[in-house]
């Protein structure tokens, strides 16, 4: 099998980036650890402390974001990095080509109940250099087709991680002896038709009229007007439930809700929807708010967060009919703004 060293090589990477990809998988193991010891380390639980999305941290948050800022500080390659656990993006070293966006613990209400947690991922390249001290947000709003290189690492049963660099997914499987990632899927594709499919139903009276009519129709099954019978898995951590769709394909969706109209939508684009998007993309899958491609969004803010609709191809289009359909008492949440 090889190594993640010699498939970076095999690809002829600019070697500033393949280092970067390094300085991720290596502060992943670290994080992985952390992960693993759970209670016996102490990491466990939650703190007084709120990000800015109101959101309270928990212990593993701000340890694993703070790894990942050290490692990422000292790589050179590195001009500035933007967390969702980071109220303002922090400025790196000077020659560094590249912004780094990441979800340092995905999932993190899991940590609790020892399930499926995860680090995303997005690197975009630093357009125009700018001199020190005056790295801005504004560096970072680029839309995510001009992500550089994207994924994941999923902290479960093996620790994987997930990669693309615009050559279609990697899949890499942690080998707890050598610590060393090991090449175990060259070629991840994701099959265009499903009969499954990923959502938080507790939401679905708050969903606009399109998502409603669309899961309605796989909950007939059979005896709907999809003939067909869909079964539904939610593990509350984005990147498990894109990992199986990675795996076995599927639909995986965060819709817009009216819960708390002040937050029509759940994920982040820069941190979650924009690396998830474009992985699905190069296995062959789709991604979409509903309305328009996850990957064209001209970013407002770092922290805002998107409607996401992912997974087989065939499936995302017929859920997207609905949404291109007239559905004159949905919420226009096309126009909503984009909240933090
Ligand atoms: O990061 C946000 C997140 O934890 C995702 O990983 C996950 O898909 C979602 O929120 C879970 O939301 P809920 O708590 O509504 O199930
Ligand atoms: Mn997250």
């Amino acid at each position: 099998m090889q190594t993640l060293a010699q498939y970076l090589t095999s690809q002829s990477l600019p070697s500033s980036l393949e280092k970067l990809i390094f300085t991720l998988a290596d502060t992943s193991k670290t994080i992985s650890l952390a992960v693993r010891n759970g209670a016996l380390a102490g990491v466990l639980g939650a703190t007084e402390q709120e990000n800015i999305q109101g959101e309270t941290q928990k212990k593993l948050d701000i340890i694993t974001n703070d790894m990942l800022k050290e490692s990422l500080k000292a790589d050179l390659a590195v001009r500035g990095l933007a967390s969702e656990e980071e109220d303002h993006i922090v400025e790196a070293n000077n020659e560094g080509q590249y912004l780094v966006c990441f979800d340092p613990l995905d999932g993190s209400s899991n940590i609790d109940i020892n399930s499926l947690v995860g680090t995303i991922f997005s690197v975009l390249p630093m357009q125009k250099p700018v001199s020190q001290g005056s790295l801005t947000e504004q560096h970072f709003l680029q839309s995510g087709r001009h992500q550089v290189t994207a994924g994941y690492m999923l902290y479960g049963p093996s620790t994987m991680m997930a990669l693309t660099t615009g050559q279609g997914v990697q899949f890499f499987t942690l080998d707890p002896n050598s610590q060393e990632y090991l090449l175990t899927n060259d070629n991840v594709n994701i099959s265009p038709d499903t009969a499954e499919f990923a959502i938080n139903m507790s939401n679905q009276r708050f969903w606009e009229a399109p998502m409603q009519t669309y899961i309605d129709e796989l909950l007939l099954g059979t005896l709907g007007p999809r003939e067909k019978a869909f079964n539904m898995r939610w593990i509350a951590a984005m990147v498990g439930d894109v990992h199986r769709v990675l795996s076995r394909g599927g639909l995986f969706t965060y819709p817009a809700d009216h819960k708390n109209p002040k937050k029509p939508f759940k994920l982040r684009l820069m941190y979650e929807a924009n690396p998830m998007a474009w992985l699905v993309e190069q296995s062959g899958g789709k991604a979409s708010t509903g309305y328009e491609n996850i990957l064209d969004i001209e970013p407002e803010h770092i922290h805002q967060r998107v409607a996401v609709i992912l997974g087989s191809r065939n499936e995302v289009d017929i859920c997207l009919r609905h949404h291109q359909g007239d559905n004159s008492d949905e919420i226009n949440t096309q126009v909503a703004p984009s909240l933090v």
